[in-house]
């Protein structure tokens, strides 16, 4: 199953991504976990695409392209793959589509989790991540176990967040009308309690 995940921040992508792709023995290739692992890592591409983070802007496409092209080539991900967050505007979508291309693959489906803005600036500000493991929590909604050490993110504050959606209306949303010409495109419901969600994202991708 080679599939992507897309969908505002907050929509519950790192979520979902998580379930099928434990389920599915196949890699979750998040650009967004990539870009941090540089940044931690003190790299010059993390360094550089650290500054578009924290401002709630998209890092230039030709940095994530370069990212995804090697990760691609990678053994793991010969049998399939499910990306959260990559593509995020119609010249990564194209690119993706050249990559695979070259690799002898094509895209199986692609998932959009809608929810509506007012509630994505709640579910970003309250989430909280396990340092250890990665696992997402929500301090309202899927309180982590005592003893936790929780990390936020840098790029979830308010203001951080609500231009994270304009850049998502303004440049990713278009790749909603460029999957559904191309047949691919899967709408699922991303509201309600989380266990519900990923039936409905098992469903649209025909589980
Ligand atoms: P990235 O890390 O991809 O962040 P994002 O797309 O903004 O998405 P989030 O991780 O914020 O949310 P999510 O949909 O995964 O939700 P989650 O499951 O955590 O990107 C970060 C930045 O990196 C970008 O702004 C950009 O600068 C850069 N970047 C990354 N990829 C790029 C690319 N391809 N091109 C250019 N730049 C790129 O859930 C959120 C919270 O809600 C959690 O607390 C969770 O517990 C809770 N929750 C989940 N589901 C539910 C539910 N059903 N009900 C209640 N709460 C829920």
């Amino acid at each position: 199953m080679r599939t992507i995940l897309i969908g505002p921040p907050g929509a519950g992508k790192g979520t979902q991504a998580k379930i099928v792709c434990d389920q599915w023995h196949i890699p979750q290739i998040s650009t967004g976990d990539m870009l941090r692992a540089h940044k931690a890592q003190g790299t010059t591409l993390g360094l550089e695409a650290a500054k578009f983070m924290s401002a709630g802007a998209l890092v230039p496409d030709e940095v994530v392209i370069g990212m995804v092209e090697e990760r691609l080539k990678q053994d793991d991900a010969k049998p399939g793959f499910l990306f959260d967050g990559f593509p995020r505007t119609v010249a990564q979508a194209e690119a993706l589509d050249g990559l695979l291309g070259k690799l002898g693959q094509k895209l199986d489906a692609v998932v959009l989790i809608e929810v509506a803005d007012d509630l994505l600036v709640e579910r970003v500000c309250f989430r909280r991540t396990d340092k250890v493991t990665g696992r997402i929590y929500h301090l309202k909604y899927s309180a982590p176990p005592p003893g936790v050490e929780l990390v936020q993110r840098d790029d979830d504050k308010e203001d951080t967040v609500r231009a994270r959606l304009v850049a998502y209306h303004g440049q990713t949303a278009p790749l909603i009308p460029y999957y559904e010409q191309r047949g691919l495109l899967r709408r699922v419901d991303g509201v309600g309690e989380m266990a519900k969600v990923t039936e409905r994202v098992l469903k649209a991708l025909g589980n």
